[in-house]
């Protein structure tokens, strides 16, 4: 069984003194309680966020990684410096820095590339726009991206990456995927992945777009669905605390059934 996974994405929020308000809260939230949670801040606050997160379960990641080891490359972090700081994870390929700050599917692969070869778990986030679900695009788009990055990396390292599917159309806006629309997805995603001879039964497969504390857990109640991926709801200590209850609380059904 896949242990679900709960991300927070703090995107381009946060202050040393917010921080601190938010993460106090998460020392003692007994939020990683049978599932895996971390948390991705701003490049500049994950030493403030392994510090305060050291006892609590909960990893620290960041939001984006360097192609490149070191060298001469100006504004640059890479994935060394990150296990340095004691991040486990990072964000690569989020929809905002493909359409915003040039990601291209090459650089993407490149990153994820990195990211394994520095111990970091990527977390490759692939998603479609509207108009290109609404054109019937959306599994041809979401394998492109998936392909660029699979055609780069030993299939035998894979099972440490996680995917996210993030539709563009749901990111921030309020409108979230139906479980339904997610689940079939999700099931596409594996099976890509399961067609270039990875283990896609063993990779984590994480929903993102305006996941909150209502809709949770009908996302996670769908068995291709292995956590959540969240941007604004993440900033909120109830809210999160309120997703990963309900992914803890699907672990626990799911045991329940099993017995
Ligand atoms: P929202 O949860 O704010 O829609 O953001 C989703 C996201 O982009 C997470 O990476």
């Amino acid at each position: 069984m896949r242990r679900k996974l709960v991300v927070g994405n703090w995107k381009l929020h946060g202050s040393t003194a917010r921080n601190e308000a938010l993460l106090l809260q998460f020392q003692d939230g007994r939020l990683a309680d049978g599932i895996d949670v971390a948390v991705c801040p701003p490049f500049t606050y994950l030493q403030q966020a392994v510090g305060l997160l050291a006892e609590s379960g909960v990893s620290v990641g960041a939001q984006d990684v360097s192609a490149f080891h070191r060298g001469a490359y100006t504004g640059e972090i890479s994935g060394e410096m990150l296990v340095d700081l004691g991040c486990s994870c990072v964000i690569v390929g989020h929809s905002e820095r493909r359409s915003l700050f040039g990601d291209t599917d090459p650089v993407v692969a490149r990153k994820v590339v990195a990211a394994l070869e520095t111990g970091l778990t990527p977390i490759l986030c692939v998603g479609e726009t509207q108009s290109q679900r609404e054109s019937g695009l959306a599994e041809q788009v979401v394998a492109a991206q998936l392909e660029s990055v699979m055609a780069c990396v030993d299939v035998n390292r894979l099972d440490h990456m996680v995917v996210a599917y993030e539709p563009i159309w749901a990111i921030g806006t309020g409108l979230t995927a139906t479980p339904e629309q997610a689940q079939v997805m999700h099931v596409f995603i594996r099976r890509f992945i399961e067609s270039t001879g990875a283990d896609g039964q063993s990779i984590r497969i994480l929903y993102g777009g305006s996941v909150n504390s209502a809709n949770a857990a009908s996302l996670f109640d769908e068995c291709d669905i292995d956590g959540a991926l969240v941007g604004g709801a993440s900033l909120d200590f109830e809210s999160f605390r309120a997703i990963c209850a309900a992914a803890s609380g699907v672990v626990r059904q799911g045991d329940l059934r099993r017995v």
